[in-house]
């Protein structure tokens, strides 16, 4: 995209310093709540409309419970998904200052799809809360089942009927949006490693030719099993003691599903974490990257551990600890990606720093550079005899003069060094011995002191 390019500047080494942190927290902000995003919406779905085919409402109960806990409500929506997955594009264009690839524009219109998704899943989860609000009404209203249906009005059964239908279509809409999501995040961040064939990534058809586009992919679906089935434990069980108001029945169902989704995503977890290692190109890797994944390997491994005995034992007292060695093990990931995108682009942020480098050295010269020269002296040295601030002496008052050069230093000195016949009021002003630096060192007193800066 080119209007990124021309808001990001080329950053000092410094800079870029502070950038590949960002991305990091940013990564290990969007990350986990991605995965949980995407799995509560998907497993809300199911379970809803399984729910309610078959008349079983423990299963609509689920998926609301889910939906609730996981995605919480719209304003952590934007802010730890919406928001943090702008930054992360923000930080590749800066990364990838020059570069010719479409990593930022698959990762702006990613934004874009979950900006859309988290749209529908909100109001899915809204209808969740209207819908047992006409219920209680219901409730409340103490009619029983023949008169609810011959007394009610019928706006009311057909919004009813609606908001039902709202609900398992925004729930499905939401879901789609965020595998499209994950496709174009997981494209962008993928191509972003191969810098040695960045030419062959100009286009969004060009995304579905690299093979590390569909492990990473995979890899983000199977992370999203594994969180999700960890977030439901430990919201249901773990998170300020668990939920208060679950019957056994629904307590044991709820560790039931929770824990298999979990166990099933932190199993298949080594898989593909092997797999997306296998397609780091070559340009990428180096003795970190091994290392991070050594690190993740062996996290997951314990997390499988954790969960198997939540499951076997119904050892609840796991479940926090297994939510944030997930957390951890994010951590391995994110740094194992940084690394090796670090390593790939190693040389674009060489060249980015010396392009820094051009251009403050630019903006240094246009400022004009006085160092070591003082103005004020050679005001007083050379120019006092003719010129005051104020009056005219044998030249004109500099508050007359000096505001007409708008604050351009090269252009005064210009003057100073070679003056050039202007008032016909005055003698010709004599050229002054100095140096074009020291000319600009004065020009910059006059042009400071008569704006007052001085
Ligand atoms: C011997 C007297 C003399 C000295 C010394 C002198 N000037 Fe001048 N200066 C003049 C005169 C006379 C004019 C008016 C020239 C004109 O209008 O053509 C002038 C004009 C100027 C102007 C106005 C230019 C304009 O665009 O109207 C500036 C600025 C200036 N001098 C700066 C300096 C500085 C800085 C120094 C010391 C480094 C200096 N002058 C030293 C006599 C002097």
């Amino acid at each position: 995209m080119d209007f990124l390019q021309s808001l990001v500047l080329p950053a000092t080494t410094k800079h870029l310093m502070m950038v590949k942190l960002i991305l990091a927290l940013s990564m290990m902000i969007f990350i986990p709540f991605f995965g949980m995003l995407l799995g509560g919406t998907a497993f809300s779905v199911i379970f809803n409309s399984y729910g309610r085919k078959n008349k079983k409402p423990m299963y609509v109960r689920f998926a609301k419970d889910i939906i609730d806990k996981l995605a919480i409500n719209r304003f952590v929506g934007v802010g730890l998904g919406i928001i943090p997955l702008l930054s992360i594009a923000f930080c590749y264009a800066q990364l990838l200052y020059g570069q010719t690839v479409i990593t930022v524009s698959l990762l702006l219109v990613a934004t874009f799809f979950l900006a859309v998704a988290v749209n529908f899943i909100y109001s899915y989860q809204n209808t969740f809360q209207i819908e047992s609000l006409i219920e209680t009404f219901k409730d409340i209203s103490g009619l029983d089942k023949h008169e609810l249906e011959t007394k009610v009005p019928e706006e009311v059964t057909d919004y009813e009927f609606d908001l039902l239908n709202t609900n398992s279509n925004a729930g499905l809409w939401g879901f789609v949006l965020l595998i499209i999501t994950a496709l174009f995040f997981a494209g962008g961040t993928s191509i972003a490693l191969n810098s040695d064939r960045y030419q062959d990534f100009q286009n969004i058809a060009q995304m579905f030719l690299s093979g590390s586009t569909f492990i990473n992919f995979l890899f983000i679906l199977v992370f999203s099993l594994a969180a999700t089935g960890v977030a439901i434990l430990f919201f249901f069980f773990g998170w300020q003691g668990g939920m208060h108001d679950m019957e056994e029945e629904y307590a044991d169902f709820a560790k039931n599903i929770g824990g298999k989704i979990a166990f099933t995503g932190a199993a298949l977890l080594p898989v593909f974490l092997f797999l997306s290692f296998f397609f780091i190109p070559k340009v990428a890797l180096s003795g970190s990257v091994f290392v991070y994944t050594g690190l993740a390997f062996i996290g997951i491994l314990l997390l499988c551990n954790l969960i198997y005995a939540v499951i076997k034992n119904s050892e609840t007292k796991y479940i926090g600890a297994a939510f944030y060695l997930l957390i951890l093990c994010v951590g391995f990931i994110v740094m194992k990606n940084e690394s090796a995108f670090g390593i790939a682009v190693e040389k674009n942020l060489l060249a980015v720093n010396q392009k820094a480098m051009e251009v403050e050295a630019e903006r240094k010269s246009k400022t004009v550079s006085t160092s070591g020269i003082n103005g004020e002296e050679i005001y007083n040295k050379l120019c006092v005899a003719c010129h005051k601030f104020d009056v005219k002496v044998v030249g004109p008052p500099y508050q007359q003069t000096v505001p007409t050069y708008n604050g351009d230093v090269k252009k005064l000195a210009g003057f100073i060094l070679k003056p050039v016949k202007k008032n016909p009021e005055y003698p010709p002003m004599p050229a002054q011995p100095l140096k074009p630096k020291e000319a600009e060192a004065v020009a910059l007193y006059l042009i400071e002191k008569v704006s007052g800066k001085k």
